[in-house]
């Protein structure tokens, strides 16, 4: 094949004693089928040569921004299919979360702008790792809509162990051809809800629940990272929308019905991920309610129903509907009981007792549940995984829908 016909994937090495197995992806990536371009920092140089990446990709490394002549390489680069940064360190992660444009590596990925696959291997040890900057700077770049692999817990270079060890080789490979393949969601219109909500009782207090928002994000973030248009209703959550999303923010569940209603129109699916109250305060004050009689009652009475709003909006038939069930226990027959009863194609269960499931957890363990009485149970994944795996099913059940 020649070199053109080929996808092309920028393989950035950064300086950490991880740069050796930039050699290996490299040479996988090749062996995939892909047109590999290495480009080296100055410090990924101390680490390994650019002969070594050189002759494992079959194409020159690329070390300097200044040797370019009359091309405008950094222009050149920034428009390859793929982008993988392997090892990124804390410095790199850094300068790219900053904007910096000053070295070859760096000036890439800025003209590469935001929207295009860039995928990331953090390595650095775990002291860094930790660091808020460093998180700051990597919440940014997934706002960017770059995607994180790793790092991972294991050997470090100074002797020790911990969090902060490059993904495995052969992950960062899969993940790289799989970004590559996937633009799968590319013409869906995909709704979203997350977040809690907030029930006002007076002009100070409210009505919430714990929800994080963080497995509506990831849904949302995934979406449009395979080419999903999404709109995005979200309670109050301590996340930054991604990247690319529109984002409606809302407060009550009233609020969130009425976005979802206007939203759902042009819709050809909707995720309800958000927790939202079931009951609000009956007569909200709008004053300040003062410490006085011994024992006092709310009068709760019921909210809109979101999902339900969402349903009554013409045009169900053709529009992919799932909903959550979170439960403390096993929650499979409430999924399944909640898929028949509010008329979902998919309900997403997960148990909050599970401390590995539960609200601000970075990790889910789900069951499927499908109107057919069908049954699905996920092993435990990080949030992002979970999404794309509901985002599988979404997608398949809207291709369903198109044939017919
Ligand atoms: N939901 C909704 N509107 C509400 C309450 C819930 O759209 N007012 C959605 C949630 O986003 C979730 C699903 O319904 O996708 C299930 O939420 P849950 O609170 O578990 O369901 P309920 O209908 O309230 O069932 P129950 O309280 O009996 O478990």
């Amino acid at each position: 094949m020649a070199a053109e016909d080929r996808p092309t994937v920028v393989l950035g090495v950064t300086g950490s004693v991880a740069a050796f197995k930039a050699a290996d992806i490299a040479a996988y990536l090749r062996r995939a089928g892909m047109r590999v371009r290495p480009v080296m920092t100055a410090a990924a140089q101390r680490f390994v040569t650019p002969l070594t990446l050189s002759a494992l990709a079959g194409e020159e490394a690329l070390v300097d921004l200044w040797s370019q002549g009359e091309r405008a390489l950094h222009l050149e680069l920034a428009r390859a299919d793929l982008w993988v940064v392997a090892p990124a360190t804390a410095d790199f992660l850094a300068r790219a979360a900053a904007g910096m444009a000053d070295d070859l590596l760096t000036a890439g990925l800025l003209a590469r702008g935001v929207g295009r696959p860039v995928l990331l291997a953090p390595a650095m040890e775990g002291e860094l790792w930790r660091h808020p900057k460093t998180q700051e700077n990597l919440a940014r770049l997934l706002g960017w809509g770059h995607t994180v692999i790793g790092p991972v817990v294991g050997p470090l270079a100074s002797g020790g162990s911990g969090m902060g060890r490059m993904a495995a080789v052969d992950d960062v490979v899969a993940l790289a051809l799989d970004l590559l393949s996937r633009r799968d969601l590319a013409g869906l219109r995909l709704v979203v809800t997350a977040g809690p909500t907030r029930e006002a009782v007076d002009a100070v207090r409210y009505v919430g629940n714990r929800s994080s928002g963080r497995m509506g994000y990831a849904l949302a973030r995934r979406a449009r990272a395979r080419g999903a248009e999404v709109t995005l209703v979200s309670g109050p959550v301590a996340l930054s929308p991604p990247f690319g999303v529109r984002h409606v923010a809302v407060e009550t569940a009233q609020e969130m019905a009425d976005a979802v209603r206007a939203a759902v129109a042009e819709a050809d699916a909707v995720v309800a991920a958000a927790a939202v109250a079931d009951y609000r305060p009956a007569a909200p004050r709008a004053d300040k309610l003062r410490r006085g009689a011994e024992r006092i009652r709310l009068e709760l009475v019921r909210t809109a129903d979101v999902l339900a709003t969402a349903a009554a909006v013409p045009g169900r038939e053709g529009r992919v509907l799932v909903g959550f069930a979170a439960e403390v226990g096993d929650p499979a027959a409430s999924a399944l009981d909640k898929c028949v009863r509010k008329g979902l194609d998919l309900c997403v269960g997960n148990d909050i007792a599970d401390p590995d499931s539960t609200f601000g957890s970075a990790t889910d363990r789900v069951v499927l549940a499908f109107p057919d009485g069908a049954l699905e149970r996920l092993p435990l994944l990080p949030k992002e995984e979970v999404a794309d795996r509901i985002l599988d099913r979404v997608r398949d059940l809207w291709q369903e829908r198109r044939r017919s």
